[in-house]
C-alpha cells in the first residue's frame, strides 16, 4: 500500500492563444475546472495503475472540497484520512497556452495538514510500503512526516515541487528524490552530474520528453523518454512520480521503474487536465510493447 501525504487542489484552467505580459490583459479561449494538486495527482496516477493508495490531506467546506473527495473515491483511493476543514479548498490557477503552463497555487485547506494530522495516521504510515510527498503542504508537516517515516523505517519518495522550500538536510530521510532539471539546479547547483554522483540511486532527475537520469554508483544511467504530441503537460511530473511509486512497490528495479514512469508520463500529456491523461496499466503495457 502507498500512502500519499500532500495537496488536493481544484485546478482553474484558462486556455489562451498568448500568455499576458506584465500589466497586459488578453482574452482567453476556454475556462475549465478539473481535479488537481500534486498530492492528489500522484495518488491518482498510482491508483489508476492498480496500486492500493491512501491519501492524507485536507479539503475545505466549499463545493470544490466535496467534488475533489468524490473524485478521489471514484479513483479507488482511500480518503478516510482526508480531513474536512472549514474554509476554502486549495486551488491552482493555471494559464495554459499550447502545451505550456504557468501555475499559481493558493493552498487553502492544504495549509491545515498539520503534524498532529500525520501523528494520528502513524499506524497507516507504519503499514505503508512507500510514502509519497511533495511540497504543497506546510514545511513543519513535511519535517514531521520525514522524521516519522525514518523512525518507522518506511521509505519516502519525495518530489521537491515547488522546490523553493526544500531543505538539503532532508536527504538522509529520503529514499528517492525526483526533481526536474530546473528544480535540480535550484537545489544542487548547475552541475547535474556532480549532484547525481553525490546521491547514487537516490536522486532521479526528470527531463521531460527526454526521460530521466540517475547515477547507479558506477555509471550514469539515462532512461529514454517518449516523443509524443503533447496537449497539456500539467501533471506529467505527477504521473511520473505516481507511476514510479507503483512500479517500485511492485518489485521493479530503479531503471525499470523509471522506464515505466516515463511511458506513463508520455501518455498523460496526450489529454487535457492534470489527471485527464493518466494511464491505466494496460495503456502503459501497450506503449511498452510498441517501444520494443
Ligand atoms: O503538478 C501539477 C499540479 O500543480 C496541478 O494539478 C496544480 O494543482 C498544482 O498543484
Amino acid at each position: 500500500m502507498i500512502t500519499v501525504i500532500g495537496s488536493i487542489n481544484m485546478d482553474l484552467v484558462v486556455q489562451m492563444d498568448v500568455f499576458p505580459k506584465k500589466g497586459e490583459t488578453v482574452l482567453g479561449s476556454l475556462f475549465t475546472t478539473v481535479p488537481g494538486g500534486k498530492g492528489a495527482n500522484q495518488a491518482v496516477a498510482a491508483a489508476r495503475l492498480g496500486s492500493k493508495v491512501k491519501m492524507l490531506g485536507a479539503v475545505g467546506s466549499d463545493s470544490f472540497g466535496t467534488e475533489l473527495r468524490a473524485n478521489l473515491n471514484e479513483e479507488n483511493i482511500d480518503t478516510s484520512l482526508v480531513m474536512n476543514t472549514s474554509g476554502a479548498t486549495g486551488i491552482a490557477n493555471i494559464l495554459l497556452h499550447e502545451s505550456d503552463n504557468r501555475i499559481v497555487v493558493v493552498p487553502g485547506a492544504n495549509s491545515k495538514v498539520s503534524p498532529e494530522v500525520i501523528a494520528s495516521a502513524k499506524t497507516v504510515i507504519e503499514n505503508s510500503q512507500l510514502v509519497v510527498m511533495q511540497l504543497e503542504i506546510p514545511v513543519e508537516t513535511i519535517k514531521y512526516s520525514l522524521n516519522l517515516c525514518k523512525e518507522l523505517q518506511v521509505p519516502v519518495l519525495f518530489n521537491p515541487a515547488p522546490a523553493a522550500n526544500f531543505d538539503i538536510e532532508w536527504m538522509p530521510y529520503i529514499k528517492y528524490l525526483t526533481p526536474n532539471e530546473t528544480e535540480c539546479a535550484l537545489l544542487f547547483g548547475d552541475d547535474v552530474e556532480a549532484a547525481l554522483e553525490k546521491y547514487p540511486n537516490q536522486l532521479i532527475v526528470t527531463l521531460g520528453e527526454d526521460g530521466a537520469r540517475y547515477f547507479d554508483g558506477t555509471k550514469h544511467v539515462h532512461v529514454k523518454g517518449f516523443n509524443t504530441t503533447a496537449v497539456d503537460t500539467t501533471g506529467a511530473g505527477d504521473t511520473f512520480n505516481g507511476a514510479f511509486a507503483h512500479a517500485i512497490t511492485n518489485g521493479q528495479s530503479i531503471e525499470e521503474a523509471v522506464f515505466f514512469a516515463n511511458i506513463a508520463a508520455s501518455l498523460s500529456v496526450e489529454k487535457f487536465g492534470a489527471q485527464g491523461g493518466m494511464p491505466k496499466l494496460e495503456d502503459v503495457i501497450v506503449r511498452k510493447e510498441g517501444a520494443k
